[in-house]
């Protein structure tokens, strides 16, 4: 009886929002009966399933899609993030991140490269997220964020965010396969190579303001004006995607004594600390930052929010200066330290991977390297892993570094 209400092929049920649960229970359904999902992810998508409250769009012709149809049309309000804690992301909600990821992301390689291992002086894994359909780690938080917006039935207009780049590809590639639009504000003289990569992966983009600060303020305009949902740059949600690359990471390689990666706004490295924990592991996770965007370490420091007037570096993946409250805790909570390095440091470690490797991080993706090499005595002779967590290094600045070096 279930399954044939679930495949469609008897409706008894008038009421748009569970005709609405009956296309998520029918999708969940396919996803077991297909592989993508498990076991271990019932509990949560039932959760979720139950939580929604918003007809699902119709995605086939079957007599559940015709009824969706013919329910009467939703009026759109400025749509509203649902509650989301450092709780709400667990072993279960990972797993189904894992699951929505996979769809679109083959689990990244990671790799140790001898000639790479005789300068660090420890035994090396590089996580190549460098190899994702965008280019950078952020893809998962994206794809996450937008799956789990559509098992909690929020149904906005479609989603607007600011960002200087992988952010925005992110949520430009996950809206596209989520079907919604994308709006992406950057501020002027934002890298043109990275707002033409946001409008390939189909965003609208918009140019606001002198900052980032200034950006952010119009996408909360924007968002008024046209009923979007403005999708933050740190979020649990986000978390949940990221922490998919962790989980790879340590499937990969038994007992890292260290993991070095890369502090922007933290999603990576919360990721990193919720599941070092949920995997019950000793690995040490260590996040890098630039020395001319220190608002994270000074944070970390004093265990507070500590923002900063300006930044100053070209590793533009770090260059933060407001850091998240919850990010600080939970960085506060789990990383064993923060080390900062130089400009010159991170471009160092950038060449050092292209020599030996031959991936071309950006800055960003090679700043957990700079971060191990400042730190060679102290960790010679471990076991640690860096996260690439990057490729989009823009060609004006790949042909400066390679002048400069
Ligand atoms: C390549 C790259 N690495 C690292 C970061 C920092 O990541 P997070 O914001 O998760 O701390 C970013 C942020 O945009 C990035 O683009």
């Amino acid at each position: 009886m279930l399954r044939q209400l679930v495949t469609g092929e008897r409706v008894r049920i008038g009421n748009p929002i569970a005709i609405a649960r009956l296309g998520l229970l029918r999708e969940l359904t396919d996803q077991l009966l297909s592989g993508e999902a498990s076991r271990d992810d019932i509990p949560l998508a039932v959760a979720q399933i139950r939580a929604s409250a918003t007809p699902a769009r119709p995605s086939s012709d079957t007599a559940v899609a015709h009824a969706v149809a013919a329910a009467p049309p939703v009026t759109r309000r400025v749509p509203v993030l649902p509650e989301a804690g450092e709780d709400t992301v667990t072993t279960s909600s990972v797993g189904y991140a894992r699951s929505v990821v996979a769809r679109h992301v083959p689990p990244t390689p990671a790799y140790r490269w001898p000639l790479l291992e005789r300068a660090t002086g420890t035994e090396t894994w590089v996580k190549h997220e460098n190899h994702t359909p965008t280019g950078a780690f952020k893809v998962r938080g994206g794809l996450n964020f937008v799956e789990r917006l559509r098992v909690s039935g929020v149904s906005p207009a479609g989603l607007v965010s600011a960002t200087r780049g992988n952010h925005g590809q992110s949520i430009a590639y996950a809206g596209a396969r989520g079907g919604l639009p994308v709006t992406i504000v950057v501020p002027e003289g934002n890298s043109p190579d990275k707002n033409a990569a946001m409008e390939g992966f189909g965003a609208e983009l918009v140019v606001h303001g002198s900052d980032f600060q200034a950006a952010t303020e119009h996408a909360a305009d924007l968002a008024a004006e046209r009923g979007l949902l403005q999708v933050p740059s740190f979020h649990p949600w986000l978390v949940e995607g990221v922490a998919t690359y962790a989980m790879e990471l340590h499937d990969r390689v038994r007992d890292l004594d260290v993991v070095y990666v890369p502090v922007g706004m933290g999603s990576g490295i919360c990721a990193n600390i919720v599941v070092r924990d949920f995997l019950g592991l000793r690995t040490e996770v260590v996040g890098v930052t630039a020395v001319g965007a220190p608002a994270y370490a000074r944070s970390f420091e004093r265990g507070e929010v500590v923002t900063t007037e300006s930044v100053d570096t070209l590793v533009d993946g770090v260059a933060t200066r407001t850091p998240d409250p919850l990010a600080v805790a939970m960085i506060r909570r789990g990383a064993s330290r923060i080390v900062e390095v130089s400009d010159e440091q991170s471009l160092e470690a950038l060449a050092l991977l292209y020599r030996t490797t031959h991936n071309l991080p950006e800055p960003a993706g090679a700043i957990a390297l700079a971060g191990l090499l400042a730190d060679r005595d102290r960790v010679a002779g471990t076991k640690v892993a860096v996260v690439m967590t990057g490729g989009n290094c823009d060609f004006p600045l790949l042909r400066q570094a390679l002048h400069d070096i």
